[in-house]
């Protein structure tokens, strides 16, 4: 059977690639995810999307199987699981669910594992066999690579590193409804708050996000806002970015990676967090890890790695 789906279940938005052995997204389509109250209605049209981007290029029958990367996916169990950014919340069967709907067989990973199998395989980290790919999106994920393979640990939920703890006392709750968690700080929604919360605590400042009703202000509004020279939003994104290099530093000591790629919508702000990053991570690691760790982004475009991680499973299935 000469393709494979693959699908990036994001917060916002869904992506579908029809995918060959070379690694070409031949077609893709999307669809919204947060449109859906209901899982039931959205994997109706994610079977939809799934079947349209088939047509014309292949038959059903030519389909080896489908690989989904989603928030809080369990690999071993094919669910999903109280996941903070979706609005299907408990325990959803979801690899069986669509396999029942389109009649192809589904095989399931956390987004950001799919992510990284993408780098290994098509992008930055091709050659490398320790590594960490951390999603900074609507939340934070991370996928860790060890001697070559994927952690998924005892029971398939190894690196939820969104969710390790950067403020012990009066932490911001986190939407797995815990406090103080990495994601609630430097997730895109993150830093919208890090923004309302200096916009409200320094009065005198000025700045043109005081131009945008504060509980509209979104991560982007900070990026034009920085690249514009305004000083808070600069001053937001060296937070931030002090934040995940502290954060980063810890995650070097436990698997010692050869790198950490940064991937997702803020990776985007390029020299802007990545300089903060740097240098904060550099100051924070312990003295057998300085000057070794590469910080680089992404090669792949956008949800190419996500979907191309994610098709990799679909070759894999029974
Ligand atoms: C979830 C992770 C997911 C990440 C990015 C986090 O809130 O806990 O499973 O990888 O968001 O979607
Ligand atoms: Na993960
Ligand atoms: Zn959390």
């Amino acid at each position: 059977k000469p393709y494979v789906i693959g699908i990036d279940v994001g917060g916002t938005n869904t992506v579908v690639g029809i995918v060959d052995k070379r690694g070409q997204i031949l077609r893709s389509g999307s669809l919204k995810t947060a449109k859906h109250a209901n899982v039931e209605d959205y994997l109706d049209e994610l079977a939809e999307v799934i079947e349209d981007v088939i047509k014309d290029i292949a038959t059903k029958e030519q389909i080896k199987g489908i690989g989904a990367g989603t928030p809080n996916g369990n690999y071993f169990t094919g669910s999903i699981e109280f996941a903070p950014n979706l609005r299907w919340k408990g325990i959803i069967p979801f690899a069986q669910m669509l396999e029942e709907r389109v009649g192809i067989p589904v095989a399931l990973t956390n987004d950001a594992n799919a992510a990284a199998i993408g780098e290994m395989t098509y992008g930055a980290a091709r050659g490398m066999k320790d590594f960490i790919v951390i999603t900074l999106g609507t939340g934070v994920g991370s996928g860790i690579v060890v001697n070559g393979q994927l952690v998924y640990g005892h029971d398939g939920f190894a690196g939820e590193l969104g969710h390790v703890i950067m403020r012990r006392s009066n932490g911001r709750v986190c939407g797995c409804g815990r406090s103080g968690c990495l994601e609630a700080y430097t997730s895109a929604t993150g830093v919208a708050r890090t923004a309302r919360e200096y916009l409200e605590l320094q009065h005198d400042a000025k700045s043109q996000l005081r131009n945008i009703p504060i509980d509209e202000i979104t991560s982007k509004d900070v990026f034009d806002a920085a690249m514009a020279g305004d000083e808070m939003a600069k001053e937001i994104f060296r937070f931030t970015g002090e934040m995940l290099g502290e954060a980063f530093a810890d995650f070097v000591a436990f698997s010692s990676p050869e790198a950490i790629i940064l991937f997702g919508g803020l990776a985007k702000a390029g020299d802007l967090i990545m300089n903060p990053v740097r240098e904060s991570m550099e100051r924070n690691l312990l003295p057998i890890f300085k000057n070794k760790v590469k910080l680089l982004f992404s090669e792949l475009k956008e949800s190419d790695a996500a979907v191309l991680g994610a098709s990799a499973l679909g070759w894999e299935v029974r």
